[in-house]
């Protein structure tokens, strides 16, 4: 049996009213698409290969929704806008990011999942844990506590790590745009985020998949498509 949407199918069981049928985590767990998410630093060049991604899912006939975080939402790509562009300090920045999370589980990923499309998002949690957690230095157990609360223990099904040395990646950024307010750190920051990222591969080996990100593009959508071929699921 099916929540009817994203919210009641992540709420955590002790919100759960007395009564209510099914646990929130098992149904979201019960959904029938897969959820892909895209990670990197800024300027490993995640965003082309994830709409060559969807270009390609298509072509084979499957519903795919192509999504980001922050945002995704009217709401979340609201607080998309305040993280990017307004001063603030870690923790609220990383509240804030899950908020925007929440809002687009429930209103966007979950009940995309549900009518079994394909969801590709640019970025998600891991990018919480890399800015976060390794770019901003804020402590791992709260984010994965908020982590809990929000997701109610959805993961990704797949996550594709574009990795490249920081050096790489910032000679990159610095062709391509102006830089917001994570675009504007430097190396040692990326570092760290980078860092962050290895972690989390390590962690969560099932699902990563590190795409060596250095290269021309046409060498690197190779790598991806060996990575997606791979999980057979397409
Ligand atoms: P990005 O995905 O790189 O978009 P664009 O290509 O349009 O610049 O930008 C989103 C930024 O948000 C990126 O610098 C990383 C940051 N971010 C976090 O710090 N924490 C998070 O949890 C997420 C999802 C993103």
């Amino acid at each position: 049996m099916r929540a009817p949407g994203g919210s009641q199918a992540l709420m955590p069981q002790r919100f759960m009213r007395r009564g209510t049928p099914v646990s929130g985590s098992a149904d979201a767990f019960a959904a029938t698409g897969r959820f892909v998410t895209f990670e990197g630093i800024d300027g490993a060049g995640k965003s082309s290969h994830l709409q060559a991604l969807a270009a390609w899912l298509r072509a084979r006939g499957h519903e795919v929704v192509v999504t980001r975080e922050p945002g995704g939402t009217p709401l979340a790509e609201r607080l998309r806008e305040l993280v990017l562009t307004q001063p603030m300090e870690p923790l609220t920045e990383l509240l804030l990011v899950f908020a925007a999370r929440r809002d687009h589980l429930v209103g966007q990923i979950v009940p995309a999942l549900m009518r079994g499309a394909t969801v590709l998002c640019d970025r998600f949690t891991d990018a919480s844990f890399a800015y976060q957690g390794g770019g901003r230095g804020l402590d791992g157990e709260c984010i994965a506590v908020l982590e809990r609360w929000v997701q109610a223990g959805r993961q990704p099904d797949l996550t594709l790590w574009f990795d490249l040395p920081a050096e790489v990646a910032a000679a990159r950024r610095s062709a391509a745009r102006v830089p917001d307010r994570f675009e504007q750190q430097d190396a040692a920051f990326f570092a760290r985020v980078r860092d962050g990222y290895a972690q989390r591969a390590v962690a969560h080996a099932a699902r990563f998949e590190r795409i060596d990100a250095t290269g021309a593009q046409p060498e690197v959508w190779q790598r991806v498509l060996a990575a997606v071929e791979g999980r057979g699921w397409w």
